[in-house]
């Protein structure tokens, strides 16, 4: 508790939701941990109306399977509900970049031209970098591990966020503190998984060790029946627009272990050893 009590996390989504990928380790960080942990969403979740009609009642009866009204009300109505999901989790602050979700892409390039701004979304990242925990900066930064079977924004996330610690690195930064950068599995993965074809180069490779945090763990020793699934499907239940995340989450998605990944970008023994100190740690905490 005591070597960790002031560790401060930025976590980088592209959508209002993904952040339920997440919901153990980042409930944890903030509940067992005492981390401080802030979260930058890129996109403003306009374009995620597929199955909001269930939520209608709960929206002044709005049509949101009407794409146009969706769009115009989806970004309110969905960052209330990461609001809301981020009070379960402990989240502390929010940044939100606010570019365009156009449509489901797996092609990056799609993304990087036609839908997202990138040079802005680099240089925010960078402010929220500078000054989002102050002077202190973050120790760690969360993204979306690459991955080319997934939504081209959730790529374009984690390869943007790795590209812009790349250069702050390449360019000896000494005014902003570089963080040791973790990658989150969407998919359930037998081994770890190297994204590599694609102008970004090798940004994005990973070591072979992988960190699980459980969601079989309990919150509290000796509480058979509250483990970290009931944390994982409130933090679901709060995106009530989304009308198949829990499905999803518990059918395609559904996993016992997140799956969080070291890129080898931090090339530095001493960031490994804190990323396996910390695990260690949460580990011993639920034993
Ligand atoms: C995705 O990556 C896998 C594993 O690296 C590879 O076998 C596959 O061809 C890739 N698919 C596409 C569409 O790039
Ligand atoms: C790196 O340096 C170049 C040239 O000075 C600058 O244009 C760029 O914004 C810098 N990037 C970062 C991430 O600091
Ligand atoms: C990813 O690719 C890099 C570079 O080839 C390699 O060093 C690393 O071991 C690979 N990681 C995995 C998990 O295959």
């Amino acid at each position: 508790m005591i070597q960790f009590a002031a560790l401060a996390v930025l976590v980088i989504i592209a959508h209002p939701d993904d952040e339920t990928l997440y919901s153990g380790f980042l409930h944890a960080l903030t509940h067992k941990i005492g981390a401080r942990v802030d979260l930058v969403c890129i996109t403003n979740g306009e374009g995620g109306f597929r199955h909001s009609h269930a939520s209608a009642s709960i929206y002044g009866n709005l049509d949101l399977s009407n794409e146009k009204i969706a769009r115009e009300n989806l970004p309110r109505i969905r960052q209330k509900e990461l609001l809301a999901s981020g009070q379960i989790l402990g989240i502390r602050k929010y940044f939100f970049y606010d570019q365009l979700d156009l449509k489901y892409s797996t092609e990056i390039n799609d993304v990087l031209e036609n839908q997202w701004n990138q040079v802005l979304v680099r240089q925010m990242l960078i402010e929220t970098l500078k000054t989002g925990n102050g002077a202190s900066g973050y120790d760690l930064m969360l993204v979306m591990l690459p991955n080319n079977q997934s939504h081209g924004h959730h790529t374009v996330s984690g390869l943007l966020a790795l590209s812009t610690i790349n250069e702050l690195k390449l360019n000896r930064s000494t005014s902003i503190k570089i963080p040791t950068v973790l990658g989150g599995s969407e998919f359930v993965l037998n081994q770890a998984y190297n994204y590599s074809s694609n102008y970004f180069g090798e940004i994005s490779f990973v070591e072979e060790k992988e960190f699980r945090f459980n969601r079989r763990w309990k919150l509290r020793k000796n509480s058979v029946a509250i483990d970290y699934q009931l944390i994982v499907l409130w933090s679901c239940s709060e995106h009530k627009s989304q009308g198949s995340l829990i499905p999803q989450t518990l059918t395609r998605l559904a996993r016992e272990n997140e799956q969080y990944f070291y890129f080898s970008l931090n090339k530095d023994v001493e960031r490994f050893q804190f990323i396996e100190n910390l695990f260690e740690q949460l580990i011993d905490i639920h034993r």
